[in-house]
């Protein structure tokens, strides 16, 4: 696997926006926030959906093992007044101190390797409240390798199992990689709801 630190300190980071996702303005204006109070991004970057939903008031806790996004973003929210929780932590090593509302999955597990899916599924559902939402934003590549690694529909339905997830009906959205840019890649946005599972 890539070597994410390094990448950042190269500016190597093809991934990165420069700016909000438009994914996140969507799910702003659909109401998707409405009620929310606390959201997780892992994976967060330099991490500019985390301080978009700082400054409106959100309680966001953002997670990267590359302290360089993670220097960046806590020097962009220090600049703007926002403030956030930030852990420079490998997601799996994460500690949560309590459950969330909205779990933002932009692009985090595409950068991770397959075989660790199911261990990410996991501790994604472990994140969440009951009837948490996860925003699954998986990346659509159409290549055999990786990172980033194609998010299959079908690999994902599996992984994401309606034994443990409400997959939410209405069509996905298509999130390019933003105005002005060209790419074969996109992004298709799906809300997933944690269901609980009666263990008795
Ligand atoms: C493709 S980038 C996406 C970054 C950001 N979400 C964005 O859209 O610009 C993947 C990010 O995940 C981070 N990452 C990869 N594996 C990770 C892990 N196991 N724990 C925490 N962060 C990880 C990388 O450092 C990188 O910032």
């Amino acid at each position: 696997m890539p070597d994410w630190e390094a990448l950042y300190q190269e500016g190597d980071t093809g991934w990165d926006r420069g700016e909000v996702s438009p994914a996140l303005h969507q799910y702003l204006e659909a109401g998707v926030f409405e009620g929310v109070k606390s959201v997780l991004i892992p994976g967060c970057g330099r991490g500019y959906e985390v301080v978009e939903l700082a400054k409106r008031g959100f309680d966001v806790t953002a997670l990267d093992l590359a302290p360089s996004a993670i220097a960046h973003l806590q020097k962009v929210l220090k600049e703007k007044g926002a403030q956030a929780e930030t852990a420079c932590v490998d997601i799996f090593a994460y500690d949560k101190p309590q459950a969330f509302d909205v779990v933002y999955e932009q692009t985090c597990l595409c950068a991770i390797d397959p075989s660790q899916r199911q261990a990410y599924a996991d501790v994604v559902y472990d994140w969440l409240k009951p009837s948490g939402k996860l925003l699954l934003n998986m990346m659509q590549t159409g290549d055999a390798g990786g990172p980033p690694f194609h998010c299959d529909f079908m690999d994902m339905k599996a992984l994401f199992s309606s034994d443990k997830w409400i997959w939410q009906a209405q069509p996905p959205l298509m999130i390019t990689r933003g105005q002005g840019r060209v790419s074969p890649r996109f992004e298709l946005g799906y809300i997933l709801e944690k269901k609980e599972v009666n263990h008795a």
